[in-house]
């Protein structure tokens, strides 16, 4: 496997390729990760993964600064998966003067949910996904669907700009008790860790009274969602959101819409998301 940090070495090193497959990371890799790496091995002709945290997605009271940054150990991690080619560019190099070009991405998508309560995030993320994809000129790019909606968002950003790329999810990989992989599990104290499954708990909860009770009208849908922010509140989070959305476009659903439950909490300092698809 071999690591860059340069454009100049990252397009050298990708000339001899038609293909590439791309899985984009901020680092601190987990299991999660290293799937998509498996998943994108067969679907390209170079399997590149790139490590890189993103300023433009943190807001400024964000963890942006304490954000783990495990170069070493990610690459070896990535070799062992399989990676071909790690880009780890130095901010200089992703961002050499100010990025005053941005992908503003369609509010009834994007300041929603997630969007809503981490202002500007989804213009970060698709900006450097823009860039990425450009810089790597990837023919299948690979995205987990934990982050459903920026998964979501990211498909439409593609769809929309007529871009040469196929985008991938990746299911959710989740630990033996349920909790989904996420870097910042790691910002978890062990009670916390105990504690966080509440979270998966709470999404089953949802998704088995739905399967259980179709159709559902609009006041169910919502006292659920209630329901669950207290159960959470209770139990020491503080819950952003637990809502009940359609697949196709994360709005409120009809009947007989595919439906998908997504939270965010935060439990102590940590925020945690996660989604089922019912
Ligand atoms: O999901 C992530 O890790 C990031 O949002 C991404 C897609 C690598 C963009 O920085």
């Amino acid at each position: 496997m071999v690591v860059v940090h340069t454009l100049a070495d990252l397009r050298q090193h990708l000339s001899a390729f038609r293909h590439p497959a791309l899985v984009p990371t901020m680092g601190n890799l987990h299991a999660g990760h290293l799937a998509l790496v498996r998943q994108a091995k067969p679907l390209g002709d170079v399997t590149v993964s790139t490590i890189f945290v993103n300023r433009l997605q943190f807001a400024p009271h964000e963890d942006f600064d304490s954000y783990p940054r495990t170069l070493d150990a990610d690459c070896q991690q990535l070799e062992a998966a399989g990676c071909d080619l790690v880009f780890a560019p130095l901010e200089a190099e992703m961002y050499p003067q100010p990025q005053t070009f941005k992908v503003q991405p369609a509010s009834d998508l994007a300041d929603i949910l997630e969007g809503h309560f981490r202002p500007g995030f989804f213009i970060g993320v698709c900006t450097v996904v823009l860039k990425l994809l450009a810089c790597t000129q990837a023919r299948v790019a690979l995205f987990g669907k934990k982050d459903y909606q920026q998964l979501m968002v990211i498909r439409n950003m593609v769809k929309q700009f007529a871009m040469p790329v196929e985008i991938v999810g990746g299911e959710t990989q989740r630990s033996p008790d349920g909790l989904a992989l996420s870097s910042r599990n790691g910002y978890l104290s062990p009670a916390e860790r105990q504690q966080a499954v509440q979270l998966f708990a709470t999404l089953t909860h949802i998704v088995e009274t739905l399967r259980a009770g179709h159709p559902l009208e609009a006041a169910d849908i919502s006292s659920l969602e209630s329901q669950a922010m207290q159960n959470l509140n209770r139990a020491g989070w503080k819950p952003d959101y637990v809502a009940i959305r359609r697949q196709s476009d994360l709005q409120a659903p009809h009947a007989d819409d595919a439906l998908v439950v997504l939270a965010a909490a935060r439990l102590g300092a940590t925020r945690l998301i996660d989604n089922l698809e019912v």
